[in-house]
């Protein structure tokens, strides 16, 4: 018998200051009839993503709407279809969709993008909403269509072990550049970074300012900044380019909260001296970059030449845990929540 209700997270407050495990709560609401062309879909992974933090607050308009309090979450999941009112997307088929934060999801497909098919046997589930999905995709648009990284470039990654960032890392190295650089925080992420990501050489932002380590990893200065964090990172990278050199503005971790950093905007002349290119970007208005990344990317997983790493956590109920851990940078790769049995999953 088909589920009439599912378990999903709900915004309880909107934080003060830091979000809190409080603010969120695990409810059962009531799902929407299945009519004709609709499906009913078993979520198996979602996504935590730092955007999940914008949208908490009232204040700021981030990527999509904001969350309110007493409302479900919701965000990037993938799914098997289990039961369908739409006969050429029969029970089976693997769907990723934005009904996230919930155990089962009812999707529309009159609606734009509600569920996009995926091929379970070209890469792993988890690797759908990680390095072939939304995150790899970032940063490809980024190196290719914002920062055009061109053979020879040093290229520099900030939140390097990240999701993005581990992606960002090696395919600037695929695209041609020469020297990569990254940064994380604390030791082991910094090792990860050189070992397993295929970064050249990695600093840690917590232990070193990173216009010094900057200094030391790339003394003739660097090309492109893939900037995941802004702050003190995006000011040192300022002065770390040379002449003609771009960044993509991706996301500015360091900033949340209203966090002000006033000093490093003055750091903004850097651009004025050296005629750089600053290009900020929403990975959804380069769609039709899309069937290029998915093609290259997967050849490049089946190779061998990339890896997909991920941080998974399990179960709805860890899935506030999950976004507090990502806030504070205890994932390595993509951050996901598994909420079923991974039919493809090997322990
Ligand atoms: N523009 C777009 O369309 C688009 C799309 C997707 C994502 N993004 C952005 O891309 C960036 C990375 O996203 P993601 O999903 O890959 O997340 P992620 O990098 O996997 O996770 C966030 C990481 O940020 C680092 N961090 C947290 N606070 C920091 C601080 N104050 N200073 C420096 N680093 C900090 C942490 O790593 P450490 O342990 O190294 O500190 C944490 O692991 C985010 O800014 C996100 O908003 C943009």
């Amino acid at each position: 018998m088909p589920p009439r209700t599912t378990r999903v997270v709900c915004l309880v407050r909107r934080p003060d200051g830091e979000p809190a495990l409080g603010d969120f709560a695990v409810e059962q609401r009531p799902l929407p009839p299945l009519s004709e062309g609709r499906l009913l879909v078993r979520n198996l992974y979602m996504s935590v993503d730092p955007s999940m933090r914008g949208r908490l607050e009232s204040t700021e308009k981030h990527y999509t709407h904001n969350f309110t309090p007493g409302s479900p979450l919701d965000g990037r999941a993938l799914g098997v279809v289990v039961e369908s009112r739409c006969p050429s997307v029969p029970p089976g088929t693997f769907v990723r969709h934005q009904l996230g934060w919930r155990e089962w999801a009812v999707l529309d497909l009159a609606e734009t993008d509600a569920a996009g098919r995926i091929d379970p046997q070209l890469a792993p589930l988890p690797t759908w909403l990680g390095l072939l999905g939304q995150t790899g995709f970032t940063a490809y648009v980024g190196l290719t269509r914002i920062a055009e990284v061109r053979p020879g470039d040093t290229v520099f990654v900030s939140a390097a072990a990240g999701a993005v960032g581990s992606a960002a890392g090696q395919l600037a190295r695929l695209l041609g550049a020469e020297r990569v650089i990254g940064t994380a925080g604390g030791p082991d992420k910094c090792a990860l970074l050189v070992k397993e990501f295929g970064y050249d050489a990695a600093a840690d932002y917590r232990a070193e300012p990173v216009r010094d380590a900057l200094a030391r990893l790339a003394p003739d200065g660097i090309d492109v900044y893939f900037d995941n964090v802004g702050g003190e990172q995006l000011a040192a990278a300022l002065h770390a380019l040379r002449t003609g050199g771009r960044v993509a503005l991706c996301g500015m971790m360091s900033q949340f909260g209203g966090a002000s950093r006033s000093a490093d905007i003055n750091q903004l002349i850097q651009a004025v001296l050296k005629r750089l290119t600053l290009r900020g970007f929403i990975v959804r208005d380069h769609d039709d970059l899309r069937p290029e990344f998915e093609s290259r990317v997967a050849d490049w997983l089946r190779s061998g030449r990339i890896t997909a790493r991920e941080t998974v956590t399990d179960g709805l109920d860890s899935a506030a845990g999950a976004l507090l851990t990502l806030l504070d940078g205890g994932n390595v790769g993509k951050m996901l929540v598994r909420l079923a049995d991974d039919p493809y999953h090997r322990a």
